[in-house]
Order: C-alpha cells, then sequence, then structure tokens
C-alpha cells in the first residue's frame, strides 16, 4: 500500500520503518525536512504533495495545534475515497474536528493513539484506541493490525481521545508517585537497582516498570538517561490537555494537577527534553 506518514518525530519514524519492513511503499512529510531525510523514506515538500501519492495517510504529531495545521495542508487537495489515520495524543475536540473537516472532503478518518513506546512502535505492538465511524475503522483495522497488538475501538471521533488521555493519567502520576516513594528509603542505604527490583514486585507497580525500572536504577545511580522515548514536555503536555479536558468536562484532577507542578519544576530545571526516566532522580534530588 502507498502509505504517507506525516510527522516523523520518535513515534512516526518508528511508525514508518515498521510499515516499510512489511513491503509498504511508504513516503514521508516533515516539518523540519532535514530531520527525516536520514531515514531514507522519499520525503515530500508538503503535506499536500504527501497526501496526492499515498492511498493511506498517517499523522503522528506533536499536539493539537500541529495536528490542525498539518490537515488543513494535508485536506488542500483531491483527497476523496482516501483513509486518514491520526495517532497523535490530542484532545478529543481536536479528534471531531479533524474527522469533520475528512469526512468533508469524502474521505475516511480514524483516530487512533496509541499505548506503549518506540519499541511497540518498530514492533507492531502498540496499543490503538480507536474512534471514529465503524466502517472507517474496519476500513483501517488491517493497516492497524500491522501497528498494533490490540485495538478496540472505543467509539465515534474523539472517543479514543479520551481514552489515551485516561490510560496516561496514572502513569504519569506514577513517576512522580515513585519519586516520592523513592526518598522514603533515602536513609536505607538500599542499591537503586535492589529498590526498583522490590518495588517492581509489588501490586503497586505499573507494566511499566518491567521495562523502566532497570533503566530508572541506572538513572539513580547516577547514569546517564537512555536515549529520548518519551521527554518530559512530551508528559506536561499530555497532563495538560487532561486538565483542559476536565475542565471541559466539569471535573476536577486534583492528582494530575499536582502532578504537572512537579513536571514544570523539572522542566524548568533544564529536564524538559530528556527522557522521562529522570523525574524521580529529580524529586529525589530536592531533599533538604
Ligand atoms: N514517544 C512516545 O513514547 C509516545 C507514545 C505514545 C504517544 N505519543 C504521542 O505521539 C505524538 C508524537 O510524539 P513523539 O514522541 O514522536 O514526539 P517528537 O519526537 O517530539 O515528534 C513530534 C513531531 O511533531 C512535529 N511537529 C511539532 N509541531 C509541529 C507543527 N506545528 N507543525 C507540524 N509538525 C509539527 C515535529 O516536527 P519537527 O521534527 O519539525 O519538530 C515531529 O515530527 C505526541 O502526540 C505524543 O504525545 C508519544
Amino acid at each position: 500500500m502507498k502509505i504517507g506518514i506525516a510527522g516523523t518525530g520518535r513515534m512516526g519514524a518508528a511508525i514508518a520503518v515498521r510499515l516499510a519492513g512489511l513491503g509498504h511503499e511508504v513516503a514521508v512529510w516533515n516539518r523540519t525536512a532535514a530531520k527525516a531525510r536520514p531515514l531514507g523514506f522519499p520525503v515530500c515538500s508538503s503535506p499536500s504533495e504527501l497526501a496526492e501519492r499515498s492511498e493511506a495517510l498517517i499523522t503522528m504529531l506533536a499536539d493539537g495545534k500541529a495536528v490542525k495545521e498539518v490537515y488543513a495542508q494535508l485536506l488542500a487537495g483531491q483527497v476523496r475515497g482516501k483513509l486518514f489515520i491520526d495517532m497523535s495524543t490530542v484532545r478529543p475536540e481536536v479528534s471531531r474536528e479533524i474527522s469533520s473537516r475528512v469526512r468533508g472532503k469524502s474521505a475516511f478518518f480514524v483516530e487512533c493513539p496509541v499505548g506503549g513506546s518506540i519499541g511497540p512502535a518498530k514492533e507492531g505492538r502498540l496499543f490503538g484506541f480507536a474512534g471514529g465511524e465503524a466502517a472507517d475503522v474496519e476500513r483501517a483495522r488491517p493497516l492497524l493490525e500491522q501497528m498494533c497488538r490490540r485495538i478496540e475501538h472505543v467509539g465515534p471521533a474523539g472517543a479514543g481521545a479520551s481514552m489515551k488521555l485516561a490510560v496516561n493519567l496514572p502513569l504519569l502520576v506514577y513517576y512522580q508517585a515513585l519519586g516520592e516513594a523513592l526518598s522514603l528509603l533515602s536513609d536505607t542505604g538500599l542499591a537503586p537497582e535492589k529498590m526498583m527490583d522490590i518495588i517492581g514486585d509489588t501490586s503497586g507497580a505499573p507494566a511499566m516498570l518491567k521495562n523502566r525500572g532497570p533503566q530508572i536504577a541506572a538513572v539513580l545511580a547516577g547514569r546517564e538517561p537512555p536515549a529520548v522515548s518519551v521527554d518530559v514536555d512530551t508528559l506536561r503536555k499530555d497532563l495538560r490537555e487532561m486538565l483542559d479536558e476536565a475542565r471541559a468536562l466539569g471535573v476536577t484532577l486534583p492528582v494530575a494537577a499536582a502532578a504537572l507542578a512537579c513536571y514544570d519544576e523539572a522542566s524548568r530545571a533544564g529536564l524538559g527534553a530528556k527522557d522521562c526516566t529522570v523525574l524521580p532522580r529529580f524529586t529525589l534530588s530536592k531533599r533538604n
């Protein structure tokens, strides 16, 4: 299939590599073309050129603003009958708006934000939270199945975005909670590997710790953080989207709000572009 990928950041690039590896004809567009060239795929000069040459378009962009800007250009030409899949983490209202713009051009739209990071993206083991018309989701399913270990159609456009924000909330709070838990162990003299091994084997540990626990332990032991899988500023963006969405829904998220204040502090301290595994160490470093 001729697949166009708009946004070759960490996740978009991993997805492009995955789909090309399965034999698809992949072309890309990225705001900063120079970052896309080393991937080795044809780089289009505009989103509309990408849309013109592709049967299916996948967008994997930083935030709602980027998604709206890029779709304005993707939809500039004739796109009748093409399939658009947005996998970015955005607010539901963004997905609903894009859905209606795409459908207004007689094309098909599915939102499918994902759980899982670069490793699962490269291996086709993401968890996709699909939103859209049932027929559109079925049309997208064969392609989604090549990227995801599990796909759940959770409702109309917007529902997938809501599910993704909900899934991320406890995880993002956990990074802060873990740093606080570790600060209670400051005087025990336990090695970071041992602390993380014990915490990771208890009922309060999220699945994330299976992969990330050893990396967090290494950072705590003073080693350099790993190559960025997801950076602190992207997670701040997710927390802000959760809080904006909560306000729109008339609900409150006091724990998420407190977590965002802690993430903001880490970003002000210069950690915004670092991998999120630095967060527990930052919390620990604030000991009086
Ligand atoms: N990393 C993860 O583990 C992970 C997991 C699940 C979901 N997500 C979500 O996936 C999305 C991408 O994340 P990522 O980690 O791949 O981020 P990333 O590496 O920072 O990539 C962001 C992409 O968005 C593009 N972009 C930013 N602002 C733009 C604008 N105004 N117009 C056009 N393009 C713009 C960037 O282009 P440039 O190269 O020009 O900056 C880049 O291609 C985010 O919504 C994130 O929340 C990430």
